[in-house]
């Protein structure tokens, strides 16, 4: 009951039993949830500190939920009021805030390897990376992976779309790199300009075009056109974007009449997704925000290694 490693830095770094061990601990926690009173003792006196240098919504918000209804404290560190903010380094808060013996520090930060440099500082505190820069958010992919299992029941063999702003996605990259490992056939569509190559080499196919990535979806993964990291201009228009990369109902009719709609968040409505289809028939993007919680549960109790004896 416990994960290969004693961080979770990245889905790369995660073996095939690590990834079915978190889902699995994800779906017993789920029920949790759903109780009128929603907390267990499981974590009691551990501490977790969200170390956020981004603004979040859903990633920040979840693993505050997820501590405290497993009982552990929670504690959201606020960048722009603290020594930050008087010129702090990453390194130098890292060490301040571990000689508090935090059980968990879960960091996004706008650098790609700022998790991996916080943990090596942190001993013993387990750092969870919950988004560094372009590089991966590996939370967001088990969440997506848990609500693509609740639907089909299998990833293997499925087709999935992962269409938008892939360069500046590290959404995207966690999702090729665990998606590919567990058996799916993954292919990321957007702008030429909007691709990198490397995409590739993680075992994804590429496309230009909606409807070559659409025919055949089981598994639709819409992605943020990410307007605060681009530097330059990567497509004319949104009117263009949206009318050769966003999803509408024409463009749904190319995959599979089973298939389901993903976003991780925050949707800009009429850019990459026409808001009818946010909130219709083949949408599942609460429930990823709903399992985003179960599978953050999972790895605040897994990486903890509390015992067998504390489990739901
Ligand atoms: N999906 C996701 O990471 O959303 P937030 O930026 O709101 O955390």
């Amino acid at each position: 009951m416990a994960l290969s490693g004693k961080h979770l830095l990245g889905i790369e770094e995660l073996t095939l039993g690590d990834i079915d061990l978190i889902l699995k601990t994800s779906r017993s926690f789920r029920e949790i949830s759903t109780r009128p009173i929603k907390k267990v003792p499981t974590l009691r006196g551990k501490s977790i500190i969200n170390l956020f240098f981004e603004p979040s919504t859903r990633t920040r918000s979840s693993f505050e939920i997820a501590a405290k209804r497993l009982g552990a404290d929670a504690i959201n560190f606020s960048v722009s009021t603290s020594s930050v903010s008087k010129g702090e380094t990453l390194i130098d808060t890292g060490k301040n805030l571990k000689s508090m013996n935090p059980d968990i520090i879960a960091i996004r930060h706008p650098c790609a390897g700022a998790p991996q440099l916080l943990a090596r500082y942190c001993e013993p505190t387990c750092v969870v990376n919950a988004g560094d820069g372009l590089h991966e958010h590996p939370t967001q992919a088990l969440l997506d992976a848990l609500t693509i299992l609740d639907h089909k029941k299998r990833i293997e063999g499925l087709n999935v779309a992962i269409i938008g702003d892939i360069t500046h996605s590290r959404v995207a990259r966690s999702n090729v790199l665990l998606l590919t490992k567990l058996g799916a056939n993954v292919t990321v569509c957007g702008p030429p300009t909007l691709i990198p190559l490397e995409f590739e080499r993680y075992g994804a196919r590429v496309s230009f075009h909606m409807e070559e990535a659409l025919r055949g979806a089981d598994v639709i993964m819409m992605l943020r056109t990410q307007r605060e990291r681009q530097r330059e201009v990567f497509f004319p228009s949104v009117k263009e974007y949206f009318t050769l990369y966003g999803l509408d109902a024409r463009k749904m009719k190319w995959a599979r009449r089973s298939a389901i709609i993903m976003h991780p968040g925050p949707i800009n409505r009429g850019v990459e997704i026409d808001p009818k289809l946010a909130e219709g028939e083949y949408s599942v993007i609460f429930e990823q925000v709903t399992n985003g919680v179960a599978v953050r549960m999972a790895v605040l109790y897994l990486l903890l290694g509390v015992g067998e004896e504390t489990a739901p």
